[in-house]
């Protein structure tokens, strides 16, 4: 199985995900990588209802793909739906409500997926929050943490018995180049100490994101307002920011890639700056994967 991280933001120069940046990368675009159809094959795309994930479902159900919309909300995620199967024609496209930030609700979706559906070939865990200010779930756990990190590795962790069921399964979490500016921090899982700093827990968040890509591959052998609001005109339209996750979940190209990295723009990239001091040593990083499997095991049901 592969898996992959996917984009960009802060940081390199804010031009990484700017329309201009896109264009320049699109062109050492292979134009046929994508003219695939994916008819038979099925797709579970977290935060599918709005901005890349939405662009993502789109370009899949355009494909032939089955969809499976995985939302919070049930109105925003029907009205997604609705415009996915007018403009595709593509009637295979599902709804499921499951707020990430839920952490026993995911165990419970991901055991009560496997029993209904016998395949899923793709799982894109797209969908990210920023949180304003520090709230726990009703587990207890921090919200951005609960929702970013670990909701996506129980997800992951679960399904992973149904996608290797299928041929060439992939895995596509898409993460941030907003983690190039954070080593990974393993003692402080919960922010609870120190002033909450919404934006950087999350580019953390992402951070963690790609360390545990990088440690599930090796087990299975892959909306900030104010800056918006001055970026607006230059930043990458969704259809763009969704490109390297469809690239990645469809193409053939992508399946000889190696699984586990970062990708941006349709390729490899390093998931540190130069001379950064952003790396972790094996141990954080087992370190971390243990708390993890821990507090997942925590609220597994019985
Ligand atoms: N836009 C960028 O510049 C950029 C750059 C780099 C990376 N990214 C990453 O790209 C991904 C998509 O971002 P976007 O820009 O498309 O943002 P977006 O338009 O805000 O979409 C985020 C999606 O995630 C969903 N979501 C958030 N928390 C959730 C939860 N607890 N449970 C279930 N769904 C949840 C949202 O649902 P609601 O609609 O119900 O809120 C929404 O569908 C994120 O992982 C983000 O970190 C974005």
């Amino acid at each position: 199985m592969s898996l992959y991280r996917n984009s960009a933001w802060f940081l390199k120069g804010v031009t990484e995900f700017t329309k201009n940046a896109f264009l320049s990368s699109s062109k050492r675009f292979v134009e046929k990588d994508l003219e695939v159809s994916v008819a038979g094959r099925s797709f579970m795309i977290t935060g599918a209802n709005s901005g890349i994930g939405r662009a993502t479902a789109m370009a899949i159900a355009k494909k032939g793909g089955t969809v499976h919309m995985v939302c919070r909300n049930r109105d925003k995620a029907e009205e997604a739906r609705a415009e996915i199967v007018r403009e595709s024609g593509n009637k295979e496209i599902y709804v499921h409500i499951l707020d990430l930030s839920e952490t026993k609700k995911v165990w419970e979706f991901a055991e009560a997926f496997k029993r209904k559906y016998k395949s899923l070939n793709v799982l894109i865990n797209n969908a990210g929050c920023i949180m304003g200010q520090r709230e726990e779930n009703t587990e207890g756990l921090e919200k951005s943490f609960a929702s970013n990190v670990l909701g996506v590795y129980i997800l992951t962790k679960s399904l992973i018995a149904l996608l290797e069921k299928s041929v060439e399964p992939r895995v596509v979490t898409v993460s941030s180049g907003g983690m190039l500016v954070q080593k990974l921090r393993i003692g402080n899982l919960q922010s609870d100490r120190g002033r909450y700093d919404g934006a950087m827990v999350y580019a953390q968040h992402k951070r963690q994101q790609v360390v545990m890509t990088e440690q599930l591959a090796k087990t299975v052998a892959n909306a900030m307002p104010e800056f918006h609001s001055s970026m607006r005109e230059s930043l990458r339209t969704p259809e763009q920011g969704a490109d390297t996750s469809v690239w990645l979940a469809v193409s053939e190209a992508a399946a000889t890639m190696p699984s586990g990295h970062f990708y941006q723009d349709r390729k490899m990239v390093s998931a540190h700056l130069p001379l950064a001091w952003t790396r972790s040593s094996p141990l954080e990083e087992q370190e971390f994967m243990s708390s993890l499997e821990d507090l997942a095991k925590t609220q597994q049901a019985h």
